[in-house]
């Protein structure tokens, strides 16, 4: 039934203490923006160490997908904190989503006779809130092994220093890899991962917008990691059939297995040849979706961005 509050300057004086409790208990939040940050080496960063103690040249927004990063994987999940930086994260492309969030930092007083004595303030900051990456091809790892438990990277028997047999790789990462439900093993594919959204915003859509833009990214720009065949060559690519190595759409994830249902919702299908492996503890399946963005744009040489970008040096993998 239909519930009319009567306009009276009782109900109106109700109504405005119900909001200013609701603000105390809970800062308001506005659409979340989107920011892109593409591949840039991130040269210097010290995993683990506090964004205070990064040097400046790391970009402002990678260190926000970090704080988010460890907020979701390692304090909330459990993931050593060392493994959460990888490899992966100087080459790969960063969105992170902010919030404009407004917060009350002095509350109204007022004296005996009603007159306000102390305004209330507030301020509006930009906090980061959601996060997610985009792994660009080629890969440094081949798919991962049914049952196996993997940590930082490594499995169990690397760890115990046993010597495991991987797809032999060339001096710029093209190889053969097993074939899968949706993967013949040798074309380009591109992986999305490292999905988040600190708790106290979850169930606003922050994912969705996240996993839409970089979708819609990778159909704006199916060029961005294809390797320049004139600058490498076709024997050095390993050109199947003469063919350079180029993205046609594939797009793979590495879901947490408890997530599944959310992929799906974008699009991704699980791929059952892939299994189920663990991940710092967390079991984890394959997914794939193909992305169709029509014809696929012929660049002009000064349109091409084809550096790879190698992880610093100060990492150690
Ligand atoms: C998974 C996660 C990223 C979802 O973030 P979110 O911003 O709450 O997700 P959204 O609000 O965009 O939800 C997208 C859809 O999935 C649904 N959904 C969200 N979380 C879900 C869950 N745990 N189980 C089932 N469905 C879920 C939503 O209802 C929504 O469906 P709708 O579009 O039909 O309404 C977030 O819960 C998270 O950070 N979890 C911990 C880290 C993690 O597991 N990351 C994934 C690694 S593969």
């Amino acid at each position: 039934m239909y519930n009319y509050t009567p306009w009276t300057v009782a109900g109106y004086e109700e109504r405005r203490r119900a909001k200013i409790a609701a603000e105390r208990a809970e800062p308001r939040m506005a659409t979340p923006v989107i920011s892109f940050l593409g591949p840039s080496g991130l040269e210097g960063f010290k995993r683990g160490l506090p964004r205070e103690e990064q040097p400046v040249t790391v970009p402002l927004e990678f260190l926000d997908a970090m704080e988010v990063r460890e907020k979701v994987f390692v304090d909330e999940q459990g993931v050593p904190i060392e493994n959460e930086f990888d490899r992966e994260d100087p080459r790969s492309c960063h969105w992170v989503a902010y919030a404009s969030v407004r917060k009350i930092i002095q509350h109204e007083e007022k004296d005996k006779d009603g007159n306000v004595i102390v305004p209330r303030k507030s301020e509006t900051r930009c906090t980061p809130i959601g996060t997610i990456r985009l792994v660009p091809f080629p890969h440094w790892d081949p798919h991962p092994t049914k049952g196996a438990k993997y940590w930082g990277g490594l499995t169990e028997e690397e760890i115990a220093g046993q010597k495991v047999e991987k797809p032999v790789k060339t001096d710029i990462r093209y190889f053969v890899d097993r074939k899968t439900s949706f993967h013949d093993g040798q074309e380009p594919y591109v992986k999305l991962g490292r999905l988040a959204v600190i708790p106290e915003y979850r169930g606003g859509r922050v994912a969705s917008l996240l996993v839409k833009t970089a979708l819609k990214w990778m159909c704006e720009n199916p060029n961005r990691f294809d390797p320049s065949v004139k600058a490498k060559g076709l024997e050095r690519l390993c050109a199947i059939d003469g063919k350079p190595p180029l993205w046609m759409g594939l797009v793979c994830v590495h879901a947490q297995e408890k997530v599944v249902e959310v992929w799906k919702r974008w699009g991704f299908e699980i791929d059952e040849e892939m299994g189920i492996w663990h991940e710092e503890g967390i079991p984890h399946v394959g997914m794939f979706q193909r992305l169709d963005f029509g014809e696929k744009p012929i660049l002009l040489k000064q349109d091409r961005i084809p550096q790879e970008i190698s992880p610093p040096s100060s990492t150690i993998f």
